[in-house]
C-alpha cells in the first residue's frame, strides 16, 4: 500500500519528508519520496492477540493489538515484533523506516525501545531470522537516541516517551551510514539524532520492533512499549508478500473409507491465529470441482484452539480435487480483506503402492527444517505422519507458560504455529495424521494414568504419572494435532474431561491404527527403580524384573479393547499399519551423553513388560508394522514374546531435528545377543532390552557426537532425517526407507540412509513367518 496521508500520518510524514529531501540534494535519492509504505495494519484491526500475518510476535502471548497500537503486555526484556515479508537485503540501496511508539503507563525498569535490524540466523532465512538473537539496535533508551554504540541525549522526552522514530540509511560502499532521529509525536518537534557508520554486512537479515531492548527474563505483568504507523521506504528491503502468515495459517486433512454409508469421509481442520472477539469467525471450505469453485462447508472457529473443522461425508475419492479454505478478515474501520489457502485433497491411492512419509520429534535449533521439509514437498507422499514432538518446551525462546490456561494455550499455540510454519507446504497436498506426545502438552515424559493430574508439582514435570498441564490446555493441544483425524473410535473423556484421539483411517487399501499410547500409562512412581530418578534405571545390575508389577497399565484397557476389534476387522483394506507414539521395546543403551549408560528407560514403550507383551499379543494376528518415533534413534526391530521374532516390526524413524540424543551400543556393554542378520552390522541380533523383553535389533541410525554449529550440519550430525515407508498392498510388502536430514533422497547416494536401510518386509514377518535374516 502506497501510503495514504491522513492526519495522523502528517507528523510522521513531515519527520520522514525531511529526511527523504535531504537525501535527494545530495544526489542518492529515494526516486520518489511517497514510495514510504505503512507496512501494517494495526489501526484497522480489532482489538486481539493475533497481530497479522505479515509478522512474527516474540512471543505471541505476550502482545496485543489494543486501540490501533500493537501493545507489548510485559516490562520483560527483548519482546519484538519481526516483519516476515520485509527482509533487510541490498544494504548498497538506501532505506528509511519509521515508527511511532510511546508507553500507555509509567514503566519502572525502562529498557528503551524502537529498532532491531540485522537480526539474522545462520541461515539468514526469515523464519528463523524471528528467532535470532543479535541484531543492531536502533530507538530510544531513557533519554537517549542509541544506535548500535552510540548514544545522544534527546533535548526533551515527550510525555509517555511519545515519539516517532526515523532511521535512515546512506551506503557509502561497504560500510553505511545510519541516521536516527525522534520527532515528538504530538506536535512534531525534533527532539535530537545521531549517527553512526556500520558494515552495511551487518545489515542483512530480518528487521523488527522491541519493546525493552533492557529488561527482566521473567514475565512482568506491567505493560512495555507500544507502536504505531510503522513504515518503510528504499530499496534496500525486499518486499516478499507470499511469505505471509495468515490469517489463514495452514490446513491438515485426513481421508478414510467410513464403510458406512457415509462412504469416504473427508475431514479437514483449517488454523488461524487468535483472533479478537470483533474479528470474523467464520470460515469456508470450497472444492473447484469442472471449472467452478462451489462451497461445500462453513464452520465456526473454536475460540480456545483457533481451529475449524469440516466433515465432508460420502466424498469422491476417486479423483484428485482442488480445494481452497477461505476467511474473510473483516476491519473496525469497514471493508474486509478475503485470504484463501489452497491444496489438493489426492486421489485415494487405490490401485498402486500407498507411500508414507514418517516424521518426528522437531527440536527448534534446526528450525525451520528446511530439508526435510523441502524433500517431503518434492517426494509428494501419499499420506504424512508426524508421531508427536511437534514442539519442545523451549521452542521459539521465551519460557514456558505452564497456567493458567488461558497463557498456557498462547504460550502453547505459538511453538505450534512453528510447526506448521516449517510443514504446511506438504500437508496441504497430503492427509496427514498427526499425534502429540509428551513435549507437546510440555512435559519431558509422560504417564496419561487415564487423565489424572499430576500431584506434587514442585517435583518437576517430567518424571511422575500424569498430565501437569490444565485439562483445557491439553485439549487444544488434541483438538490442534487432532481434530482433523478420521472420527475417533470412542469419544468418551478421560479424567479431568481430557479428550482422546484413538482410532483408524482406512486409506489405499490400508488401515491405520492410531493409538496415544502413554494416554492411559501408568507412572514410574508405582515401582522403585533404585536409582534415584523414578523413569531411569542406571544399574546394570538392577533386576528389571521387580518393575513389572500387576495392574500397570501400557496402552489402558479401552485401547487395547479398540486394537482386539481392529486387529480382526478386515473390512475395505489388505494390509494394517499401526501407529502410536513410541517403540514397545528399550532400543537404547546410552541417553543423553555418549557414555551415558541407561540400563532401562520407563519412558519407552518397554514398561510394563506385561502389558507391552499382551499389546503385542493383540496386534499380532493383525500383521502390523509398527511406525513410531520419539527416541531420537532410528530403529528398525521385531518384537518377540513367547520366543525371539514372533511378532510385528517396528520402525522407529528419525527425528527431524535430532535434540536429546541415544545410541544402541548393546556389545559395548556386554549384552549377549543371538542370530545378527546377515548383513553383520554390529549391534544387531536378538537381544533382551534392559527390561528383559525379547528383541530383534535389525538397524539403528546412531548419531555422531555433535560438534558442527550451523543449524543443519549440526542436525544431520545428530542422526536426524525422516522415515519413508511404502506399502505394497497387491505384493503385501512394507518397503522402509531412514534418509539422513540433509540428503537428496531421489539422487540414489546409497549414503542418503541410514546403514541397515532401505529394507523390504513382507506382511507376514509381521507375525513372525520370517524370511529376512
Ligand atoms: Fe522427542
Amino acid at each position: 500500500m502506497i501510503l495514504q496521508i491522513t492526519r495522523r500520518f502528517t507528523i510522521i510524514f513531515t519527520a520522514l519528508a525531511a529526511f527523504l529531501g535531504l537525501d535527494r540534494k545530495r544526489g542518492k535519492a529515494f526516486q520518489n519520496p511517497t514510495e514510504v509504505e505503512r507496512i501494517e495494519h494495526w489501526y484497522r484491526n480489532h482489538d486481539r492477540v493475533w497481530v497479522g500475518g505479515e509478522f512474527w510476535s516474540n512471543p505471541m502471548e505476550d502482545w496485543r493489538i489494543h486501540d490501533g497500537w500493537v501493545q507489548c503486555q510485559t516490562t520483560a526484556g527483548n519482546r519484538s515484533i519481526h516483519s516476515v515479508t520485509r527482509q533487510l537485503t541490498n544494504p548498497n540501496l538506501p532505506f528509511v523506516m519509521s515508527v511511532e511508539l510511546s508507553h500507555a503507563a509509567p514503566i519502572e525498569n525502562d529498557g528503551g525501545a524502537g529498532f532491531r535490524l540485522g537480526v539474522q540466523s545462520d541461515l539468514n532465512e526469515y523464519r528463523s531470522n524471528c528467532f535470532a538473537k543479535n541484531g543492531l539496535d536502533a530507538g530510544l533508551v531513557k533519554s537517549s537516541l542509541v544506535l548500535g554504540q552510540t548514544s545522544s541525549p534527546l533535548s526533551a522526552m515527550p510525555t509517555k516517551a511519545h515519539v516517532v522514530l526515523t532511521l535512515q540509511s546512506d551506503p557509502q560502499g561497504p560500510k553505511c551510514a545510519l541516521t536516527l532521529s525522534a520527532h515528538n509525536g504530538v506536535n512534531g518537534k525534533q527532539l535530537g539524532s545521531v549517527k553512526q557508520i556500520v558494515p552495511s554486512q551487518a545489515l542483512l537479515g530480518n528487521i523488527a520492533l522491541v519493546s525493552q531492548y533492557q529488561g527482566a527474563q521473567r514475565r512482568v505483568p506491567s505493560p512495555g512499549y507500544r507502536f504505531r504507523n510503522w513504515m518503510i521506504g528504499g530499496n534496500a528491503i525486499t518486499h516478499h508478500p507470499n511469505q505471509r502468515f495468515g490469517p489463514l495459517l495452514w490446513t491438515m486433512y485426513s481421508l478414510s473409507d467410513s464403510r458406512t454409508r457415509e462412504g469416504f469421509v473427508l475431514k479437514l481442520t483449517a488454523l488461524t491465529g487468535p483472533l479478537g472477539k470483533g474479528d470474523n469467525h467464520d470460515v469456508e471450505l470450497q472444492i473447484k470441482r469442472d471449472g467452478e469453485w462451489n462451497t461445500i462447508g462453513n464452520v465456526k472457529l473454536d475460540h480456545e484452539s483457533w481451529t475449524a473443522t469440516f466433515r465432508i461425508p460420502n466424498w469422491d475419492e476417486t479423483i484428485a480435487t482442488p480445494y481452497r479454505v477461505v476467511y474473510e478478515q473483516s476491519f473496525k474501520t469497514g471493508g474486509s480483506d478475503v485470504d484463501s489457502w489452497r491444496g489438493t485433497i489426492r486421489a485415494n491411492p487405490a490401485d498402486r503402492p500407498l507411500r508414507l512419509a514418517a516424521l518426528t520429534c522437531q527440536n527448534d535449533y534446526a528450525f525451520p527444517y528446511a530439508p526435510v521439509a523441502q524433500n517431503i514437498v518434492k517426494m509428494k507422499p501419499d499420506m504424512i505422519y508426524f508421531s508427536g514432538d511437534q514442539l519442545y518446551e523451549g521452542h521459539g525462546g521465551f519460557g514456558i507458560i505452564r497456567d493458567p490456561a488461558e497463557p498456557a494455550i498462547l504460550n502453547y499455540l505459538r511453538k505450534f504455529y512453528q510447526f506448521g510454519w516449517s510443514f504446511r507446504d506438504s500437508m496441504r497436498n497430503a492427509p496427514t495424521i498427526c499425534i502429540p506426545d509428551d513435549h507437546d502438552v510440555f512435559q519431558g515424559n509422560i504417564w496419561g494414568e487415564g487423565g489424572a493430574a499430576m500431584k506434587d508439582l514442585d517435583k518437576g514435570a517430567s518424571s511422575k504419572g500424569g498430565y501437569r498441564e490444565p485439562a483445557r490446555m491439553v485439549n487444544v493441544v488434541h483438538k490442534t494435532n487432532c481434530s482433523h483425524h478420521p472420527d475417533f473410535y470412542d469419544t468418551q473423556p478421560v479424567e479431568q474431561d481430557i479428550s482422546v484421539y484413538f482410532g483408524d483411517m482406512v486409506y489405499g487399501g490400508v488401515s491405520f491404527a492410531i493409538l496415544g499410547d502413554r494416554q492411559w500409562k501408568s507412572g514410574p512412581e508405582r515401582v522403585e527403580t533404585g536409582s534415584g530418578r523414578a523413569d531411569h534405571v542406571r544399574d546394570k545390575n538392577f533386576d528389571t524384573t521387580v518393575l513389572d508389577k500387576p495392574g500397570l497399565a501400557l496402552l489402558g484397557e479401552r485401547q487395547e479393547d479398540f486394537l482386539r476389534v481392529w486387529s480382526k476387522d478386515w473390512r475395505g483394506h489388505t494390509m494394517k499399519v499401526l501407529l502410536s507414539q513410541t517403540v514397545f521395546a528399550g532400543v537404547a543403551t546410552h541417553h543423553g551423553g555418549f557414555n551415558g549408560y541407561l540400563k532401562a528407560d520407563l519412558d519407552s514403550g518397554a514398561w510394563p513388560q506385561t502389558a507391552r507383551n499382551r499389546a503385542i499379543d493383540i496386534i499380532r494376528e493383525s500383521m502390523a508394522l509398527h511406525i513410531n518415533g520419539d527416541q531420537h534413534l532410528a530403529s528398525l526391530c521385531q518384537y518377540g514374546v513367547t520366543k525371539q521374532r514372533d511378532s510385528n516390526w517396528s520402525f522407529c524413524t528419525p527425528a527431524i531435528g535430532a535434540g536429546y540424543p541415544r545410541w544402541w551400543r548393546p556389545d559395548e556393554v556386554g549384552m549377549s545377543h543371538q542370530n545378527r542378520p546377515q548383513h553383520g552390522i554390529p549391534h544387531t541380533g536378538e537381544y533382551l532390552d534392559g527390561f528383559g523383553n525379547k528383541v530383534y535389533v535389525y538397524a539403528t541410525g546412531d548419531p555422531a557426537v555433535a560438534t558442527k554449529g550451523p543449524r543443519y550440519e549440526r542436525a544431520h550430525q545428530k542422526g536426524s532425517g525422516f522415515g519413508f515407508v511404502t506399502i505394497d498392498t497387491r505384493k503385501k510388502t512394507y518397503t522402509l526407507d531412514a534418509f539422513r536430514f540433509n540428503v537428496d533422497p531421489t539422487d540414489g547416494n546409497p549414503n542418503n540412509q541410514f546403514p541397515g536401510w532401505p529394507i523390504t518386509l513382507e506382511q507376514a514377518e509381521n507375525r513372525g513367518n520370517n524370511r529376512l535374516g
